[in-house]
């Protein structure tokens, strides 16, 4: 029970019900013990619903449960999932330091071609260049900081939809409207912030920290693995952006485990999928990413290789692995096709989803009808999507609800109690 909580010591609480040492019972009301304000170790006021711990309390939990073996380690604490106090230091020392995926490189693949994303509070966009390279910076006019470009698309230059100041594809300001009047404007001196970035295996990244090593280094070893599926080839067909109900890590927890796949996509994918047979890597430690491999039955819609790919292992060729890379690219890599998510809290209650998926260039080459096939594909995901997106929200719910309290995890959820891992290593400074 959490610091704050209105529960008299005397008095123990079963079944909603409050009893005392005689005996008498009284019923609760969770609704006077909604919010009560308190600070944390940062001197932040906040407000969180009284039955969560102090921030404090709860790193002193997650580091504990970091340092349990995965047979003894629950779930996370449900106040990790709806306090303020908590996501404002997941935005700190995690959204703001370490890099988050934007994409596939593909999807913006001539000069002028960008997308747009932010990292927490931080717009970027991510322009193709002439040079064929790839350059990010912020998404904020050097004016009146109005945010520049929205959503994805093509330009020849950028230009603030507030005043007009104009840059070029690489950033610099070449044209505001009136501004030679003042002798001190110098268009020179403007050159939207950059923002660092990466692209490893097709994927981009982004980062606002100059001093974690490259993505290229910290996943080398997973490069290794993935090397026969040959995944920076894959092409896209699809990319769009969600906002779901629910907090950020529910939604990792829930892509990086398949113990629910033949329960909650029993009729999609979890359909051919031998949930027992789940392997994972035997020394799964590693800081930045986790994975487990999966098999799919013969017969299944997706899943396999096709005929022409000359690459893969015979026992590759209908293997799938589920890959996370912390904190919140996921993705499955099977040997016909790719499909991930890249998320952000928006709140502790919602979540920035960018969803996409690609397919890999022999099955497309080999298709007699390009669009159906990626019709195809995009609706069984979409199912996939459907089914996940109804079980965050039911999970955003419970991680609310007075009585939640977590469980024992699964041999199937190693990659949760990993994440677990991940997060007191980035939060629990002391
Ligand atoms: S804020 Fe962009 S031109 Fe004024
Ligand atoms: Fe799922």
């Amino acid at each position: 029970m959490g610091t704050g909580c209105r529960v008299q010591p005397d008095r123990t609480l079963r079944n909603g019900h409050l009893s005392d040492s005689k005996g008498n019972v009284e019923q609760v009301k969770y609704e006077k013990l909604s919010f009560v304000p308190s600070t944390n170790r940062y001197g932040a006021h906040r407000t969180v619903p009284n039955k969560t711990a102090t921030t404090d309390q709860l790193l002193d939990q997650l580091k504990k449960l970091a340092e349990m073996p995965l047979n003894q380690a629950t779930s996370l604490p449900s106040s990790v999932y709806v306090s303020e106090d908590f996501l404002r230091l997941e935005e700190q020392e995690i959204f703001y330091k370490q890099w988050i995926c934007a994409g596939r490189a593909d999807v913006i693949p001539n000069p002028g071609d960008y997308l747009t994303h932010h990292l927490a509070y931080q717009p970027v966009t991510v322009m193709r260049q002439k040079s064929g390279e790839i350059k990010a910076y912020s998404n904020v006019c050097l004016h009146r900081m109005m945010r520049l470009l929205e959503n994805r698309g093509h330009c020849e230059k950028i230009v603030c939809p507030y005043h007009g100041w104009t840059y070029d594809i690489e950033g610099k300001l070449i044209g505001a409207p009136h501004m030679h009047e003042n002798p001190h404007f110098k268009a020179s001196d403007y050159v939207l912030p950059p923002i660092r970035s990466e692209i490893w295996e097709g994927w981009i990244y982004l980062t606002l920290d100059q001093d974690i090593p490259p993505v290229k280094e910290q996943l080398s070893s997973l490069q290794e693995i993935v090397r026969n599926y040959r995944m920076a080839g894959y092409q896209h067909v699809v990319q769009q952006d969600y906002e779901w109900v629910g907090n950020w890590k529910q939604l990792v927890e829930n892509f990086i485990e398949g113990y629910h796949l033949p329960v909650t996509h029993s009729t999609t994918v979890g359909e051919h999928l031998t949930v027992g047979e789940t392997r994972f890597p035997e020394n799964p430690h590693h800081p930045i990413f986790t994975y487990q491999t999966f098999t799919k039955a013969y017969g299944a819609r997706i899943g396999r290789a096709h005929e022409n790919n000359t690459t893969l292992t015979q026992e590759q060729r209908n293997t799938s692995m589920l890959i996370g890379v912390f904190p919140t690219h996921l993705f499955v890599l099977a040997p016909d096709h790719l499909w991930y998510i890249s998320i952000q809290p928006k709140g502790t209650g919602q979540i920035y989803i960018r969803y996409g998926s690609a397919i890999a260039p022999e099955v497309l080459a080999a298709s007699q009808n390009r669009e159906l096939l990626i019709n195809e594909v995009s609706d069984i995901l979409d199912q996939v999507n459907e089914e996940d997106r109804i079980i965050i929200e039911g999970l955003y719910k419970g991680a609310n609800a007075p009585l939640s309290k977590p469980g024992l995890l699964c041999w199937l959820e190693q990659q949760n109690h990993e994440f677990i891992q991940y997060l007191a290593k980035h939060l629990c400074k002391s």
